[in-house]
């Protein structure tokens, strides 16, 4: 078996056997394979496709990579949820504590943001004292004494996607439904979750900017979770507007916190019900009852210990950024649409994610709506404010912001999207 045949066969358009991926794959990880040659074999795939078949075998092979965990010790059935990312997209810190509130234990293992999009590890950091690096015994224990855990995944988890993402990252091979599926799937299906939700985001601020491309993904995803033995959905989900009102990693906590408290915008409410009654179901705990938990502390009880449980101060005062800029309306009227890309970037360029791996991100940077999509505004009034500990950088955050709302005259009709958008259970 050697690299040049197996690129030639997918640069050709042909369909990679079970051998020629696992040998691949195998040799990538002992570098035996070079990184310049798993980029084209990766560009002939994202031009070329994989079957589902290949697909499968690829999965198999990026699972066998590296170990899997085990939690069947646990006395709680095992469920979690991932999302392919989006702006504003909190949604993983409140809805642990709250599913963990209802009876089932969530091992979350989560990813930092790299461009537009925000990452929970980035987020909860900006918490004093909090550490994303656990152990695994020290993860079990979190997951036993709190009943969530997030944390980062550990090295030895699919050791063959960590590195083909990084070199898909500055290769522009991302965008491939086949790599997505398999890089997303092969770290879920090693993590030994017993059901998987999955939330795939479509629009401006998501990686499927069509509902088309989303479907063929999230089916995709599900019959790969299906046949390694995970209860596995899919909620198709809107990422044309920001989720809430926040992108940002400090200000994303704090509004994840007023949830947790019974309040919080309604977009992020709904989507987190949504999901938590999935997650239960799959889990196989139809009757619990998430709107409860919240309702009466025991979510907020949650995350209190499993913050605390990880070094966290659930009771500090969350940091805010030392500089802000108010985006006013420059008329009257109805605000239609405010598109999630360019509330991204602008967060992005304030400071709140990083363009390289290495980069450090501000806690308190992003951005804050004072308007979604459907609300009627005066001129003057504020649309959005920028925070950043380094006001240099306000003027390309609002640069990227030019042309992203859209002001009708004031008694517009409107239709809002709605947050879910379709639900996937079969391949
Ligand atoms: N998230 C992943 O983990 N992998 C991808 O390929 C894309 C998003």
């Amino acid at each position: 078996m050697d690299a040049i045949s197996v690129i030639r066969a997918k640069r050709d358009r042909g369909r990679l056997s079970d051998g020629q991926i696992d040998w691949v794959i195998d040799a990538y990880t002992r570098g035996e394979v070079a990184d310049e040659q798993m980029s084209a074999l990766a560009m002939a795939i994202l031009l070329n496709g994989m079957d589902r078949a290949e697909i499968a075998r690829w999965t198999a092979a990026m699972i066998a990579s590296g170990e899997r965990m085990d939690f069947s010790g646990l006395v709680r059935p095992t469920t979690d949820k991932h999302s392919t990312g989006g702006v504003g997209d909190k949604i993983t810190l409140p809805l642990a504590p709250l599913v963990a509130a209802c009876g089932a234990a969530v091992p979350q293992l989560s990813g930092r943001g790299l461009g537009h999009t925000g990452g929970t590890l980035d987020k909860l950091e900006s918490i004093p004292g909090w550490r994303a690096s656990l152990g695994n015994d020290e993860m079990l224990a979190v997951l036993a004494d709190a009943g969530a855990v997030i944390c980062a995944a550990g090295d030895g988890l699919a050791p063959a996607d960590k590195k083909l993402y990084a070199l898909r990252d500055v290769t522009g091979t991302v965008e491939s439904i086949p790599l997505i599926a398999s890089s997303i799937m092969s770290k879920k299906i090693a993590e030994g979750t017993g059901a998987l939700v999955l939330d795939v985001k479509v629009g401006s601020g998501a990686f499927m900017k069509s509902l088309d491309d989303a479907r063929e993904l999230a089916s995709t995803m599900v019959g790969l979770g299906t046949d390694h033995g995970v209860r596995t959905v899919a909620l198709l989900t809107d990422m044309s507007t920001p989720l809430g009102r926040t992108a940002g990693n400090a200000l994303e906590v704090r509004e994840s916190v007023e949830v947790l408290a019974g309040g919080g915008p309604a977009d992020v409410v709904e989507l987190t019900l949504a999901l938590a009654r999935e997650m239960l179901d799959a889990a196989g705990l139809p009757d619990a009852d998430p709107v409860k938990a919240l309702a009466d502390g025991s979510a907020m009880d949650v995350w209190r210990r499993m913050i605390s449980a990880q070094g966290g101060d659930p009771s500090a005062p969350l940091p805010t950024a030392r500089e802000q800029h108010v985006l006013t309306a420059p008329a009257s009227g109805v605000l239609t649409a405010l598109d999630a890309y360019a509330v991204g970037v602008a967060a992005w360029r304030l400071g709140a994610g990083r363009a390289r791996k290495e980069d450090a991100v501000q806690a308190g940077a992003g951005v804050e709506l004072h308007a979604k999509p459907g609300d009627t505004v005066a001129e003057g009034a504020p649309l959005l404010t920028l925070h950043t500990d380094t006001p240099e950088r306000f003027q390309t955050a609002l640069d990227a912001l030019e042309g992203a709302f859209t002001l009708a005259p004031e008694g517009a009709s409107f239709t809002p999207s709605p947050v879910i958008l379709e639900r996937i259970d079969r391949p």
